[in-house]
């Protein structure tokens, strides 16, 4: 939930160490500080605000330094103020530490401190470490033991970095459970919650796994297990990522650019290596219980699917979020559970797989993040190369795994015979034509769609209206508008409108409807039934519909008709539409698009 950066090197790394820290700032952005070693000082500054805010008003950059750990924080304990952000130091200014994770033990361990004498400035679970660091090293006058005896009475999940005055030209850091990596420069080291802190100076990484620190300095690194003390060889992952790929290039908002990048997304993702998506395919139909596993967006794309795998290949398969997944489902050795994620390393999710495996079952991931835990976790794992998705809100990563989810679904369809050739290549066919449709999509719809968001952005309450694959389309697109616009937004399903929420309806509830082409006739005119019933209470309805030559003319108050296209990728265009209204709702509004108010982009605490 929060972005921890470290770098040691052989000049002044404040620079560096800014860029790293401003790259990591999508994973939370109440608040941000720096502990810099000057000689054998610690330098630290840190207050409530984004990076740039307090790197500029801390005059940070000012400061002279070849060793520097730094943090941007998604508050769990304690209040957003300066006391409570990270980094925090010993009693004695001998150890900073920033850190990532929740410790559930940081209160019996406060109070023994405290009872030593040890005196604390925060309501931080965090703030024990360096204290904790400070006590062992009085002991036994060695920063890597301390740290190693520290780390083993630590209950919780943690990535760390600490510097300290006693060796102020290395890192120290560690990890259980929260993400963290190395980056290995020629020139500098880093330690980083994800790549993108280091991206730009190196694409060599070093995955921490749990129970393992790891000691960097300029020219050298060694990783161990806390456990045992032993050296853990450990080899070096090569990201493939572009860094261009995780700037702005021109588009006013990472979210815009990301759906703009959707045409491309979809095109990598139809080359992905069709003898593993077969594989997986096969893990399905060999499994006795299946289960689609993700939450948020997420949840949706495995509600997405549900409805692909029982068209396309004949199967009911149940899509659960995962932080309920626990107390639903029952799994054992015959159980497939397929999680999805585009950070692999959400804590809800790598509950739920983790829950799993102890039962004995088999895992699948469809993940975004190469080397995240849910990549490494899972004993199938399909990487859908989408690139960075920096915007806290998931748009290109949670597109491109439900076309993922098809390609699997009709793949399991052949299998199953449920699908004869015939169909599935002509299904392939169309989902060829996804990017090309799309972009035309985003050229020519872009500007009606930011007409209508304009004018109605002071709307308060949207019924997001959809039916069959549509619903979950409804679902998601409802997500989008309340994240990075604060507007309410409930997604449902047409037919359950009638059962309640009817009642809701009047000039201060809008509905959206996202319509099926005509030619499936039953749930088209579902679709409109429910729109009728809302029209008949004089409520206002924004139609979504395919080019239907006039057929419902003046049913809507507002609508937009699309190009007919195949019905196996009406949906995902429909969706592209939801995404569009959200973010120009947002723009009308003056949202901050790329960082939402109280989100961050992995979700890695319970
Ligand atoms: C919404 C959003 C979240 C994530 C959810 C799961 O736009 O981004 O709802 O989808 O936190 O995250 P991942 O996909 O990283 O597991």
């Amino acid at each position: 939930m929060c972005g921890i950066n470290g770098v040691v090197g052989l000049n002044n790394i404040s620079e560096v160490l800014f860029e790293g820290i401003r790259n990591l700032e999508y994973r939370g952005y109440d608040s941000c500080g720096v502990a810099l070693m000057n000689k054998k000082h610690l330098i630290v500054r840190k207050n409530i605000g984004g990076v740039e805010e307090i790197f500029h008003r801390e005059n940070i950059l000012s400061k002279k330094s070849r060793v520097g750990i730094a943090h941007t924080r998604w508050a769990t304990h304690g209040t957003v103020t300066q006391e409570n952000t990270h980094p925090f130091t010993s009693c004695d200014g001998a150890f900073a530490v920033v850190h990532n994770g929740i410790l559930s033990n940081y209160r019996f361990l406060r109070d023994g401190l405290i009872g030593e004498g040890h005196q604390f400035d925060s309501d931080t679970d965090t703030e024990v470490i360096p204290h904790l660091l400070e006590k062992h090293y009085k002991e036994c006058n060695d920063v890597e033991l301390a740290l190693v005896k520290t780390l083993n009475m630590l209950e919780g999940t943690f990535a760390l970095a600490i510097i300290s005055i006693y060796h102020p030209d290395q890192i120290f850091c560690a990890r259980r459970e929260s993400p963290l990596m190395l980056g290995i420069g020629d020139e500098l080291k880093f330690v980083g919650s994800d790549f993108n802190a280091f991206i730009d100076y190196t694409k060599n990484a070093i995955i921490i796994g749990d129970g393992e620190y790891a000691i960097l300095s300029r020219d050298s690194y060694v990783v161990k297990s806390y456990l045992t003390q032993k050296e853990v060889t450990k080899s070096i992952t090569k990201i493939e990522w572009d860094n261009e790929a995780a700037k702005k290039g021109g588009y006013p908002h990472y979210m815009l650019k990301e759906i703009y990048e959707q045409p491309q997304t979809i095109t990598t993702a139809l080359e992905l290596d069709s003898a593993s998506l077969d594989e997986l395919a096969g893990m399905i139909q060999k499994s006795e219980n299946v289960y689609l596993v993700g939450v948020g967006t997420t949840f949706y794309v495995s509600k997405f699917s549900k409805y692909l795998f029982s068209s396309l290949a004949g199967q009911f398969i149940p899509a659960i979020s995962s932080d309920e997944f626990t107390s639903l489902a029952t799994v054992d050795k015959k159980t497939l559970v397929l999680t999805v994620s585009q950070s692999g390393e959400t804590f809800d999710t790598i509950s739920a797989l983790k829950h799993a495996k102890s039962k004995g079952a088999k895992t699948a991931a469809i993940v975004n993040v190469m080397g995240s835990s849910i990549s490494r976790l899972v004993d199938k794992v399909i990487l859908q190369g989408s690139g960075p998705e920096i915007c806290v809100i998931s748009t290109k990563a949670a597109f491109t795994q439900m076309v993922i989810m098809m390609l699997l679904a009709l793949r399991l369809g052949l299998k199953r015979k449920v699908l004869v050739r015939k169909e599935f290549d002509e299904s392939l066919a169309a989902l060829r034509e996804l990017p090309g449709i799309i972009q035309s999509i985003l050229n020519e719809r872009s500007g009606f769609i930011h007409r209508v968001a304009h004018n109605y952005a002071k709307i308060k309450n949207w019924l997001y209206l959809g039916r069959g694959i549509y619903y979950p389309v409804a679902l998601e697109s409802a997500l989008k508008m309340k994240e990075v616009a604060y507007v309410h937004a409930e997604g449902m399903s047409g037919g359950f409108l009638k059962h309640g929420t009817l009642a809701m309806v009047d000039d201060e509830v809008n509905t959206i409807v996202f319509t099926p082409p005509c030619g499936d006739k039953e749930l088209y005119e579902a679709t409109l039934r429910s729109v009728e019933e809302i029209r008949a209470r004089s409520g206002f309805v924004f139609g979504i519909h395919f080019n239907e030559k006039g057929r419902n003319k003046g049913l809507f108050n507002e609508e937009l008709i699309l190009p007919n296209v195949s019905p196996l990728v009406a949906p995902l265009i429909q969706l592209v539409i939801g995404q569009l209204f959200a973010y120009f709702t947002a723009t009308s509004l003056k949202r901050n698009i790329d960082k939402p108010r109280f989100l961050a982009k992995s979700v890695t605490v319970g």
